[in-house]
């Protein structure tokens, strides 16, 4: 499996600089998707700059699961949603590369995948994985990083996905991002 650069833990403040908002707007970018409720997932959310979002979108009765293999990450997020109020809409999970996850099989509603699918050695598994857990008709939100990955890379990361069941549902327009909206089949 190839090796990738994984983001250090320090990039997960930057990334939370709310600067970013002048190109990522979090309501604007998730709002169409996310519905009171739903079950959620927020795949290498770093400290959580789209899942506190996607926590106040899912409410009370919905939970959004936090995926990362850094715990740094996963400890500013947690902190961040216990000031916000929503620790129990947000659940922080440490992963290793090459788990999998049976556990959450045909539970989930929505997952956003943002800036990550780069940093992961086996793309073929990842999209494989995130399908298994997505209900039939369930949405993924899919953005690279614009300059950072070439658009061959991204393409070849669209053919993974279809390898795993998800095909194209709408052209998706995110500022500096190569991005687009997957369904499962
Ligand atoms: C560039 S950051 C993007 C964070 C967030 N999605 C955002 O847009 O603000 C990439 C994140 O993915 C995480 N990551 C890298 N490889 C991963 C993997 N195999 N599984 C889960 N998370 C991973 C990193 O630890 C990092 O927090």
């Amino acid at each position: 499996m190839e090796k990738k650069n994984v983001c250090p833990w320090w990039m997960g403040y930057v990334l939370l600089n709310p600067l970013r908002k002048l190109s990522h707007k979090p309501e604007e970018i998730l709002e169409p998707y996310l519905k009171p409720g739903m079950n959620a997932v927020d795949f290498g959310c770093a400290m959580g700059y789209f899942s506190l979002p996607m926590a106040r979108m899912v409410g009370k009765e919905g939970t959004v699961y936090c995926f990362d293999i850094q715990q740094k990450m996963l400890s500013k997020l947690t902190t961040r949603a216990s000031d916000q109020g929503l620790s129990k809409i947000i659940k922080p999970i440490l992963i290793n590369e090459g788990d999998t996850y049976h556990q959450y099989s045909g539970t989930i509603d929505f997952i956003l995948l943002f800036a990550v699918a780069h940093e992961v050695g086996d793309q073929r598994k990842l999209f494989a994985d995130l399908s298994v857990m997505m209900k039939p008709g369930a949405l993924m939100l899919f953005a690279e990083p614009a300059g950072h990955v070439k658009q061959s890379g991204f393409e070849q990361s669209l053919s993974y996905a279809a390898m795993g069941g998800l095909e194209k549902a709408e052209e998706r327009n995110i500022n500096r991002s190569m991005s687009i909206l997957l369904r499962k089949t």
